[in-house]
Parts: C-alpha cells; structure tokens; sequence
C-alpha cells in the first residue's frame, strides 16, 4: 500500500540558538533536510513528500533535492500542527481521505528504514516511539519550586518520534479539532488522534532517530552518520 510522507519544515528551531532554521544547517557535507528529504526518498510504497516550509523561506528552494518531482512544498504556520495541517489540505484536495499518512519531522534525519517497514506493517495509526530508559518524574510547582508530584511507571513510558501514521480523512478532521479546542496540547498527531478517542499502535524504534534539537545533537548525528558510512 503506497502512502505520502509530510515533512514539516517550517520551525525557526530556537533551542538550537544558530544564526539560520536548524533544518538548513550543515550535517556531514550538506543540509540536515537533505538528509531526511533523501532518506525519505528510498521507503518502499513512497508516492510523493510535501514540505512545509516557512513563508520567508530562501533556502528550499537551493537544495539539489527540491528538483526532484516526487516533492512539493506548501506554506507552514506558527506552530507545528499548522504546518502539518497545510499540507494536509494541499493533499486533501488531491488524494482518497483514507490514504495513508506519514508526518515525519525534517529534524529527524537518522530514521531507518527498518523501522519504516514496521510502521508500515503496522496498525493504520500508528507512530514509532522509545521504551524510556530514564525514570520519568512528573512536576508540579510550589512556593517558586519545582518539585516531584510522582514517578511515572517507567515500563508503561514511551518517547514518541515520527514518522507518525494515520489515514488522511482522520488526521486532518482531528487535527482541526485538536486545534480548535486545545491548540498547546497538540504537539504531535498522536496527541490529536488521542483526543479524539484512538489509540495509535507504538512502535519500538532505534534510539538514533532522535530529533535535532540542541547543538551538541548535530555532533552526535555526525558521528553516527560516519559510523553508518563506514
Ligand atoms: N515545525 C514546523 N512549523 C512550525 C514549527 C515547527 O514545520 N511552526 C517543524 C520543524 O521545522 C521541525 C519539526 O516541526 O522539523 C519539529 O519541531 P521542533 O523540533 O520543535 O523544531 P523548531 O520548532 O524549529 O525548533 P524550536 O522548537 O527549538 O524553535
Ligand atoms: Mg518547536
């Protein structure tokens, strides 16, 4: 069964601190989105990749990938289900509402495609995720502090990633709910599909599909992309 993958790509990655979007800075000799956007390209069943890039954006459009046909762009928002959701209308209008989705962030380029084929297997919504190796502590503050309410039971806690999977139809009309009535709690297309009742499958996935975020990750990404050349 074939699907289309969405890329959000409109961030301004802020925790990375650079002087441009973390998604255009260099990793091993060329872009971070580079990486992702060719790594995509190479899953079994792919039928297109739609970027959602920033309305100011420069950069996209100077990458040797953004030639190839099986890739548009459409306009972001200002937070990430607003970008997510735009290229869910450019597909909407164009594909089956069951067609399958993948939403898989630009700042994920370790992805493996082993894990690929198990979220394809998978569920119809589903998403790769990590068991927690930490223990997890949920928070509450008092008197100015941060303090431990409880400890989370760390068998039962899993890291989300992306790809996250859903049919086009259900993700879209959730995510405009999810929007609609909580847009803070929406920061991924599980916690939308959730919202609204299901239950996507979790995935186990490798740890090396973590999100580039701050700048010592783009160090880390580095060694592992040469220990995976080598
Ligand atoms: N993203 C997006 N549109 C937004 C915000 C984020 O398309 N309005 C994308 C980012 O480009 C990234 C992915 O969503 O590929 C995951 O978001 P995150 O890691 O938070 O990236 P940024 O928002 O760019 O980083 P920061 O939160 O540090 O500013
Ligand atoms: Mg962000």
């Amino acid at each position: 069964t074939s699907y289309w993958v969405i890329v959000p790509a409109a961030g301004a990655g802020k925790r990375m601190g650079a002087d441009k979007p973390k998604q255009y800075l260099p990793l091993s000799g060329k872009p971070l989105i580079a990486h992702t956007l060719e790594n995509i390209l190479h899953w079994p069943g792919l039928k297109g990749i739609v970027v959602a890039i920033a309305a100011d954006d420069t950069e996209f459009a100077t990458l040797r990938c953004a030639q190839d046909a099986r890739i548009q762009t459409v306009t972001g928002g200002a937070e990430r289900a607003d970008s997510v959701l735009a290229a869910l209308d450019y597909l909407s209008e164009r594909e089956a509402p069951e067609t399958s989705i993948l939403v898989h962030d630009a700042a994920r380029p370790l992805v493996r495609v082993a894990d690929i084929r198990k979220l394809l297997a998978a569920a119809p919504m589903a998403l790769l995720a990590q068991p927690a190796s930490d223990t997890v502590k949920l928070s509450q503050t008092r008197g100015g502090k941060t303090e431990v309410r409880e400890t989370l039971p760390r068998d039962q806690i899993w890291l989300a990633q992306t790809p996250q999977k859903a049919p086009l139809g259900k993700l879209r009309e959730t995510l405009l709910q999810g929007l609609a009535e909580n847009s803070t709690a929406i920061t991924d297309e599980a916690s939308a599909l959730e919202r609204a009742g299901f239950h996507p499958e979790l995935v186990a996935a490798c740890r090396s599909n973590f999100k580039i975020t701050h700048p010592a990750d783009l160090l880390l990404a580095e060694a592992l992309l040469q220990h995976r050349a080598v």
